[in-house]
């Protein structure tokens, strides 16, 4: 096949925020997605989404599939912005659609839907002005979020607060940085899990993977800030989670996140790949976070390919299945 590889490049660039391109691939991803195409026999066109006239790059340089990890450049719908312009030229692409990357980005949408599904999500509040009445149903600790940003971006420590005096500069200083509303949610104390589903044919539910901080504590850090995922592995700062794939849960409990995740996939009416993020509380109750469906995909760092070489596939296999599904569904 002809295939075009969209994506946004990590740049280094001192003048913006630390996680500003956060987002954003590294040329190892890219290379790796790139040469993992090129042995199952695809032609690679690399496609750079911030150059100018994408839209004639497009039209002129037709492909038979786009494999689009773009991340998009700004604004409530960013990781549409791709997928919009290729439903306008008929061009197809791997992964959801324009309509589900943009609620998939939009966490407080996403836990509308989970609530309306019966999936638990922590309780949670949007604050748009910032100085809203905290809705006296939520219980301290609390964890502020931006509700459209991804990698962690904006998620540190200081952002779990234990008195409304905290939440309410905490909210103030995430709407100013990010210039959008705030997510105020429950913090769940529990397990950290992930689970990656992939489509090819049948659909596949990965092994559960379960990062345990525990080996994190002289870094201060203990769940998954911008920081660890950032500075994930740097021994000198302390930050080098266990990674445990199969998660260390009973059968039942397996399965109960395993359905969980699935019907958050199916909810959000997701396409070929996702990774749902989840704390299972002390009482085993499975809470989504939220559902990316554009997971990270380094071959080394990411979580989605760990979770994929624990089920005996090879990098290959991940890209090459998300391509067929992809595919499979053009033809239908
Ligand atoms: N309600 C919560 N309770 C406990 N921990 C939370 C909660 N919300 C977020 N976290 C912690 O912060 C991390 C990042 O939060 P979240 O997944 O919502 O952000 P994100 O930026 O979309 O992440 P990603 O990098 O997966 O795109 C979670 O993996 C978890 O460790
Ligand atoms: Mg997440």
């Amino acid at each position: 096949m002809k295939i075009a590889l969209t994506y946004n490049l990590k740049k280094k660039d001192e003048t913006k925020p630390a996680d500003y391109f956060s987002e954003f691939d590294s040329e190892e991803t890219i290379n790796a997605i790139s040469s993992a195409l090129k042995k199952r026999g695809h032609t690679v066109d690399l496609v750079n989404v911030e150059q100018p006239n994408l839209f004639s790059h497009f039209r002129k340089n037709r492909v038979d599939m786009v494999f689009n990890i773009a991340e998009g450049k700004c604004g409530k719908f960013r990781e549409s912005e791709i997928p919009a312009i290729l439903d306008y030229l008929d061009i197809p692409y791997t992964g959801s659609n324009t309509f589900s990357l943009a609620l998939a980005l939009n966490k407080a949408l996403t836990k509308k839907i989970l609530k309306a599904e019966n999936i638990p999500t922590p309780r949670f509040q949007v604050f748009i002005k910032g100085n809203e009445e905290l809705d006296s149903n939520l219980k301290f600790p609390l964890i502020v979020k931006p509700n459209r940003e991804g990698s962690a971006k904006g998620i540190s420590v200081s952002n779990v607060v234990i008195t409304k005096e905290t939440l309410f500069s905490k909210i103030k200083e995430i709407q100013e940085l990010y210039k959008q509303e705030v997510l105020v949610e429950e913090f769940i104390d529990g397990k950290e899990l992930t689970v990656g589903i992939l489509k090819n044919g049948k659909v596949t539910i990965l092994p559960i993977l379960e990062i345990d901080f525990s080996t994190c504590q002289k870094s201060g850090e203990y769940f998954y800030s911008w920081r660890m995922k950032e500075h994930q592995g740097n021994t000198e700062f302390g930050l080098v989670p266990t990674f445990h794939c199969p998660a260390r849960l009973d059968k039942n409990t397996e399965e109960l996140v395993k359905e969980v995740a699935l019907k958050t996939h199916q909810a959000l009416g997701c396409y070929d790949i996702s990774r749902t993020d989840i704390r299972l509380s002390k009482d085993n109750v499975p809470y989504v976070l939220e559902i990316n469906p554009l997971p990270g995909l380094n071959p080394t760092e990411s979580n989605f390919p760990l979770m994929a070489y624990a089920a005996g596939m090879q990098y290959e296999d991940i890209i090459e299945a998300i391509l067929m599904s992809a595919s499979e569904r053009r033809m239908n």
